[in-house]
């Protein structure tokens, strides 16, 4: 049976791109991505390239769904690891029900490729996605995570929900404005950025959409019992 690939491209330099995900672009009819994934793959595709926008996602997840169902192999390329906040979720909405194998090719998160630029264990902390949306219940998520002292690691929402404005949510909550906090832009390009700041200070500080915020809550330092 044809598949539908959902392939993770990792945080956006090619250094993350995993041999597994360039094999699966290779061997694909149909492959659909942002044109800033597609752009990393320019050497890979042998198959038609189709650009995914902002406005076009339910079309060409629908086209891609066709294809398989008429025997061709599509490669959907995700950034990061398709599962966290990626295109995983979408795609098995057009799936679910239909003659379509989806097979998922895991790949270096932002979440991940922020850990390891702080150096930081993330298996006690506290994970949250604001990018698909922030509601009044995640928002409470947060802070009752927050005040049962976890370690937070998080994707804003650049609109509505970016640093600075998440900054001022906790400080309301109750947070001490000390608390450390991280913001890693851009990881793994070559104008990455890391600014390590305070709570008080991020609630009045502008950043690129493309980042991770870390908020240091429990104050032992790594490798500490
Ligand atoms: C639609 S989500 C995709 C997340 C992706 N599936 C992952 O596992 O990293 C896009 C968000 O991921 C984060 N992100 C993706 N690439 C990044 C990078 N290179 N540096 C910092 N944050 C990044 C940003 O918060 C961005 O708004």
């Amino acid at each position: 049976m044809a598949k539908l690939n959902v392939v993770g491209i990792g945080p956006g330099s090619l250094d993350y791109v995993t041999p597994a995900a360039r094999k699966t672009v290779q061997n694909a009819d149909v492959v659909i991505g942002a044109e800033r994934s597609l752009r990393l793959f320019r050497k890979d595709i042998k198959g038609e390239a189709v650009a995914l926008t902002a406005k076009n996602v339910p079309e060409i997840l629908e086209y891609a769904a066709e294809s398989v169902e008429k025997g061709k192999t599509v490669t959907l390329l995700s950034t990061g690891d398709p599962g966290f906040s990626g295109l995983l979720r979408s795609i098995l909405k057009y799936t679910r029900g239909r003659d379509v194998e989806v097979n998922v090719v895991a790949g270096v998160s932002a979440i991940q490729a922020c850990a390891a630029r702080l150096c930081m264990c993330w298996d006690e902390m506290s994970l949250f996605s604001f990018h698909k949306g922030t509601t009044a219940e995640k928002k409470a998520q947060l802070s009752k995570a927050v005040k049962e002292g976890k370690d937070i690691m998080l994707l804003p929402d650049p609109k509505a929900f970016p640093p600075r404005e998440i900054a001022s949510f906790l400080v309301k909550a109750g947070l001490a404005k000390e608390t450390p906090v991280f913001v890693c832009e851009r990881l793994t390009l070559s104008d990455e950025r890391v600014v390590e700041s305070t709570l008080e200070r991020v609630a009045a500080l502008d950043f690129d959409a493309l980042c991770v915020m870390v908020i240091k809550v429990n104050q032992k330092q790594e490798g500490e019992n």
